[in-house]
């Protein structure tokens, strides 16, 4: 037997199990503390009750013999997936074929098992900082990794390559950073892609909170980009679903991909639950639709208010317009994970230390808008009171 020396290799832990290791020594040595987490991007408003009435509906289903339903398609029921194509791409110009959209557990899984499709010699390019899942998945295939810097020089938007990569991670409105790209911007990738035959792997999970009407919600919005992207989204953040667990991931049949995913999900994927869906189709309701647009306002303005306030406390900060992130240069003096320990043993406020995205988070840390607001609200008086600037 010998074992995957890639995976073996690995250094240190992931970031957020770091994150939370930390927490919960804190937290062990000051039991009294209450810790304001504004870290993982996990979120804290509970399901809308349209979607809490389908699942309810669908357990009582399950729990007769007439309506019982056992293992599910591995590819995910046609309501939702029809669903998914009626909502979120018909009306912004996209079409597909109900085939080219595969019902998962989350966006997360997705990410990391499509790396499967590809050959480990491919080069990989990921966006720096980005969701450290890209990078960990393709170190642990053995993958060589071209990393494209977002730094406050370039307007965290990435240079072109000029030589060739195989597989792009892109994720729009980006996580950490929380910026989004113009149509523009995009096409430029696409165009990338074409010329090179390159796949991009585009990680959409945070669409919904884009406020400017002149960004691209889909990349296939942009023409071409059927031949070569692959989109993932994710109920997570939208309907609450980081605990319940549904995504889609469309997989186009121009890539050339199409069968070969369905063939990997058939074999090593059972289905998402049968609960998870009713769900996710729940919230493509009147009622579900209104439900979530109030949880992404909600968010939306909790950014705002860290955005505000953090600007008033004198920091640099970047994003949180169309993204639940925000992006915060760290005081002098401080490395990012230096100050996320500072933070949390002065202010006991969790954040996300920008290193862990990748070399170019360093002097960064991340801010979530996930949290309630009136955390954000008490971090902020936290953080004044300690005047951690000066
Ligand atoms: C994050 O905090 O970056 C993400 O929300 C974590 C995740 O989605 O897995």
């Amino acid at each position: 037997m010998q074992l995957n020396t890639h995976l073996q290799q690995m250094n240190g832990s992931y970031l957020f199990t770091e994150i939370v290791h930390r927490t919960e020594v804190y937290q062990a040595a000051h039991p009294d503390t209450r810790i304001l987490r504004l870290g993982v991007g996990d979120v804290t408003r509970p399901l809308p009750q349209p979607i809490v009435d389908a699942m309810h509906r669908a357990v009582e289903e399950l729990a007769h013999r007439e309506t019982f339903r056992g293992y599910g398609l591995e590819w995910g029921y046609p309501w939702l997936r029809q669903a998914i194509i009626d909502n979120d791409y018909t009306p912004r110009g996209v079409s597909l074929d109900i085939d080219e959209v595969f019902i998962s557990d989350g966006a997360g899984s997705d990410l990391g098992n499509l790396s499967e499709l590809f050959d480990a010699h491919n080069t990989v390019a990921v966006l720096d900082p980005a969701y450290p899942a890209y990078e960990d998945t393709s170190l642990m295939a053995g993958r060589a990794i071209v990393y494209l810097p977002c730094t406050a020089e370039n307007g965290f938007v990435a240079q072109l390559l000029e030589t060739q990569v195989d597989i792009i991670y892109l994720c729009y409105p980006n996580n950490p950073l929380g910026i989004v790209l113009s149509r523009e911007q995009l096409k430029q990738w696409v165009d990338y892609a074409r010329e090179h035959q390159s796949i991009i792997i585009y990680d959409s999970a945070y669409e919904a909170f884009i406020t400017d009407p002149t960004i691209p919600h889909s990349i296939y919005e942009i023409d071409g980009a059927k031949e070569v992207a692959i989109e993932v989204r994710s109920f997570s953040k939208t309907a609450g679903f980081t605990g319940v667990r549904c995504g889609y991931t469309v997989v186009p049949k121009l890539t050339g991909l199409n069968a070969m995913w369905l063939r990997r999900q058939c074999t090593k994927y059972n289905g998402t639950s049968y609960i998870s869906q009713r769900g996710a189709e729940a919230s493509y309701t009147p009622e579900g639709k209104d439900a979530l647009r109030a949880n992404i306002a909600y968010y939306q303005q909790t950014a705002q208010v860290l955005l505000d306030g953090l600007r008033a406390l004198d920091y640099e900060v970047f994003g949180g317009q169309n993204a639940p992130y925000i992006w915060c240069r760290v005081p002098q003096g401080y490395s990012s994970w230096s100050f996320f320990d500072h933070l949390l043993s002065t202010c006991q406020i969790v954040c996300t230390p920008g290193a862990g995205f990748g070399p170019s988070g360093e002097g960064y840390v991340r801010f979530s808008a996930f949290s309630p607001r009136e955390d954000c609200l008490e971090a902020l008086e936290r953080m004044k009171t300690k005047n951690l600037k000066s």
